[in-house]
């Protein structure tokens, strides 16, 4: 793969959550208008990324993928400049099989032709999927593609979709950046959806539960890819904090699939939340994991730089409950990296991360009721090392 390119985890928007194959043009030029001008860029927030959808049904006389002229009538390389313009990257979308999930020519075959037109539009980012693949070895064929870009003239970060079935954290890190590990998100917060195609997607915890075992394989230049957000896209706001701060604990590529176009002052505040972000860019790149679980509340905790630790307190019930966690009966241990909080011996200073009571250390209780499927996350720092 072409090394560095997500040394922390990618952040973006992708179309496909909201939009599916209804893209074009004006929707990404918005998007990237807007990226700018909400804060979205300032807050860390890069990539435009066209999902499925953005070809047409065939590939040309020379066997070229083609930009749907009707969705894009000044073709891909002007509307590149354009999202390169704002100062902003871009990405595409293909499928290691015959055909993408939505029936657009796959790139089986094709790797290094398709791989040497994405370097002419100037893209910077694919996201490589695994529909239609039958009888196909997919750590082959995400190596071909790997392989492909690598030598196409252009750092392209290359974000592997395949949902897990082959494994691919056992694989992936020496040839993606990234790679999906499960079936689609979908906007609920712990709820399968079937679709009547009989597949499904999941609600954002489910996700979470699934793939909580394998944080080992994931780090700088290397991540576990929980899916798109869907922030905004019907949960309550609740919900969206919840799933944007376990995907800021999961160390998980942030990339939105709302409309920002018409999205709320409270949604652009999840997404733009500055410390929650940096807990997901923390240079360690850990994946956090659960420490605990008191009743309703899960505790989910993230070793970060200098020493804190993310915390956060998540009611997996739809009911209010009330907490009262008492520090100093606790050390926390990652078994992984071997780093230790340790509330008994030491002090920590708290931050509130979603804006409420802010200060105190972790001398004392923390007290707090948290409504349903909300969470208080914080950040602990240490004041002092005891003893
Ligand atoms: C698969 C992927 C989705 C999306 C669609 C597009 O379902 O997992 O993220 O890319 O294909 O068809």
């Amino acid at each position: 793969k072409y090394e560095g390119l997500a040394m922390t985890p990618s952040m973006g928007w992708n179309s496909w959550n909201t939009f599916e194959t209804k893209i074009d043009e004006q929707l990404v030029k918005q998007t990237a208008d807007i990226m700018v001008s909400s804060g979205m860029v300032a807050a860390g927030y890069n990539y435009i990324v066209l999902d499925d959808g953005w070809m047409t049904r065939e590939r040309d006389g020379d066997g070229n993928l083609v930009p749907d002229p009707e969705k894009f009538p000044n073709g891909m390389k002007a509307l590149v400049d354009y999202v390169h313009g704002k100062g902003l990257k871009f990405g595409l979308y293909n499928c290691a099989g015959t055909k993408t999930c939505a029936g657009y020519p796959g790139t089986r075959g094709y790797e290094y032709q398709d791989a040497r037109l994405y370097a002419s539009f100037g893209i910077d980012f694919l996201k490589f999927d695994w529909c239609n693949t039958e009888g196909i070895n997919a750590k082959e064929a995400f190596t071909t593609m790997s392989n492909a870009l690598k030598v196409a003239g252009r750092p392209i970060l290359f974000n592997i979709c395949e949902w897990g079935d082959n494994q691919p954290w056992n694989w992936a890190s020496p040839i993606g950046n990234s790679w999906r590990i499960s079936g689609d998100i979908y906007p609920c917060f712990d709820c399968e959806y079937k679709h009547p195609e009989n597949w499904s997607s999941w609600g954002f915890m489910k996700i979470i539960e699934m793939r909580k075992d394998i944080r080992q394989f994931s780090g700088p230049d290397h991540w576990n890819d929980f899916d798109m957000l869907e922030v905004g896209n019907g949960m309550t706001y609740a919900e969206d904090k919840s799933h944007f701060t376990m995907w800021a604990l999961m160390a998980s590529p942030l990339i939105t699939g709302n409309d920002l176009r018409v999205m709320t002052k409270e949604t652009l505040g999840i997404l733009t939340n500055k410390d929650i972000i940096s807990v997901n860019q923390d240079k360690l790149g850990i994946q956090g994991f659960k420490y605990a679980t008191e009743g309703s509340i899960e505790i989910w905790v993230k070793p970060l730089t200098d020493g804190s630790w993310a915390v956060t307190f998540l009611n997996r019930n739809e009911k209010t409950q009330s907490l009262n966690f008492d520090w100093k009966a606790h050390t926390i241990t990652d078994p992984i990296n071997k780093l230790t909080a340790d509330f008994k011996g030491d002090v920590y200073m708290i931050k509130d991360l979603w804006g409420g009571k802010t200060g105190g250390t972790t001398q004392k209780n923390l007290i707090a009721q948290i409504p349903g499927h909300d969470t208080v996350t914080l950040r602990l720092t240490p004041k002092s090392k005891g003893k």
